[in-house]
């Protein structure tokens, strides 16, 4: 019967045959201790010379590390075992038998294992922070469908920028000049205007010349768009998600967190309310900390993390200076040099998680802006057409997925929260 490691308990007592790899092995004697793992969870095959014979006990005894196998043996309950069972083989057949696999148990530079990540995320920890991040999209579908979202998929190849034009990246369109999607925004406000509450999940691309903890240059957004909401309402299911993505990897991920030794009591704390300040206080509070820095003046990663530090739990920076944000932002009413957004700052450092605002629903004001930004109204044309045929109040937010992984796993650097990540200096592998 053919078994899955993390579903071995149903077969207790009975044989079974597992398809897997050597992670590791020790022998004394006449047995040998096999480390299985077959993508699915861990478990110890216990091989006795007397039981598979001499040879084929040579065999196992020789294989090396991340040799594929199928293993045939009755499953035991060990109190002992992490998985709570081990495996009594009786058979191995060695699909190939690996030499020299090159990530050892020893510790390895980080550059080593960037140029070896197509191995590298065999290993526990880089698996156990991909399932955190699969049980972060799952749980982000379910609290989406829950509150009558609409998946909609914005395109990745644009005519426009949706965020600045300094990172874009460029490509050809044929003939054309074309940049990858920096974020679905723009066509996600079409769809809320269509569907009411519309969510994406896509990847993005930013040329970001900065080589920080907290960059890629491609990174995957979870991004909602409703109608009829106002800045306030936006926060209000930021929060509620929050929540809802930080339960889920409690809960559904339990094994993951305890092999990545990430401290549990900080994310016990993610409840609603999360705390509000506006952008002044926050220059408020780094000056009282002795920050150079003053209004008008954009956070950097220092400073998040200094009001992240003040807080228990994710903190919303609302109201920054129109002049440092995004042309599309809606200013506040009486007071139009801030506008109707916020950042959400992660705890422990890890920055901001989300960005958002209310969105500008008035045309006139609109056009004015492309004017003020330079920015081509053809290229936009469409986008200002949204405010002339039924505009409504609406707001929409960005989560980043790997700076979220990153946080919720503990895990110093976005480079491990993605499979395969694009950095500054790294298309390969
Ligand atoms: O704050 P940003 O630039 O907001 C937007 O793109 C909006 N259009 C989103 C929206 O309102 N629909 O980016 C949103 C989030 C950031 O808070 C951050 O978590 C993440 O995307 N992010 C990055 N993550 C990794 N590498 C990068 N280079 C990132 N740039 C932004
Ligand atoms: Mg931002």
């Amino acid at each position: 019967m053919r078994a899955t490691i993390n579903t071995i308990g149903q077969y207790e007592g009975q044989t079974v045959t597992l398809g897997c790899w050597l992670a590791n092995k020790r022998s004394s004697g006449k047995i040998a201790f096999l480390q299985l793992r077959d993508g699915t969870g861990y478990i110890q095959g216990v091989v006795a010379k007397d039981e598979i014979g001499e040879s084929d006990f040579q065999q196992a005894k020789d294989m090396g590390q991340e040799s594929s196998l199928y293993v045939t043996g009755e499953v035991r309950a060990d109190d002992r075992a992490p998985s709570g069972y081990e495996l009594t083989v009786h058979d191995v057949e060695i699909i190939q038998d690996t030499q020299d696999y090159p990530i050892t148990p020893k510790e390895h530079g980080t550059e080593f294992l960037m140029d070896h990540r197509h191995l590298w995320i065999r290993s526990s920890r880089q698996h156990a922070i991909l399932k955190i991040r699969d049980v972060i999209i799952q749980a982000t579908y379910r609290f989406f469908k829950e509150n009558g979202f609409t998946k909609i998929d914005p395109p990745i190849l644009t005519a426009n920028s949706a965020e600045g034009t300094t990172n874009l990246f460029h490509t050809k369109y044929f003939d054309e000049d074309a940049f990858l999607s920096q974020s679905g925004q723009l066509y996600l406000e079409a769809a809320a205007l269509a569907f009411k509450r519309v969510f994406s999940f896509g990847p993005t691309f930013r040329a970001e010349k900065s080589k920080t903890r907290r960059h890629l240059i491609e990174f995957w957004m979870i991004e909602p768009e409703m109608a009829f909401c106002d800045h306030e309402e936006s926060l209000d299911i930021q929060e509620a998600y929050v929540v809802a993505i930080t339960q889920a990897v409690l809960e559904e991920a339990k094994a993951e967190l305890q092999t990545l030794g990430r401290d549990l009591a900080p994310l016990e704390n993610i409840q609603a309310p999360f705390p509000r300040i506006r952008y002044d206080e926050a220059i408020e509070r780094l000056q009282k900390k002795g920050f150079d820095i003053s209004w008008g003046e954009d956070l950097g990663a220092p400073h998040e993390t200094e009001i992240a530090s003040q807080f228990e739990k994710p903190v919303f920076i609302t109201h920054y200076p129109q002049a440092i944000k995004a042309f599309y932002m809606k200013p506040e009413p009486g007071n139009p040099d801030v506008a109707l957004c916020a950042d959400l700052i992660a705890p422990e450092g890890y920055g901001e998680i989300i960005g958002g605002s209310e969105r500008i629903d008035d045309y006139e004001l609109l056009a004015e802006r492309f004017k003020e930004h330079q920015l081509s109204e053809e290229a936009y044309q469409w986008y200002l057409e949204l405010r002339q045929y039924g505009s409504v109040p609406h707001s929409g937010f960005g989560l980043g997925l790997e700076r979220t992984v990153a946080w919720l796993s503990g895990t110093e650097h976005v480079r491990e929260t993605i499979p395969f990540p694009r950095l500054l200096n790294r298309l390969y592998p």
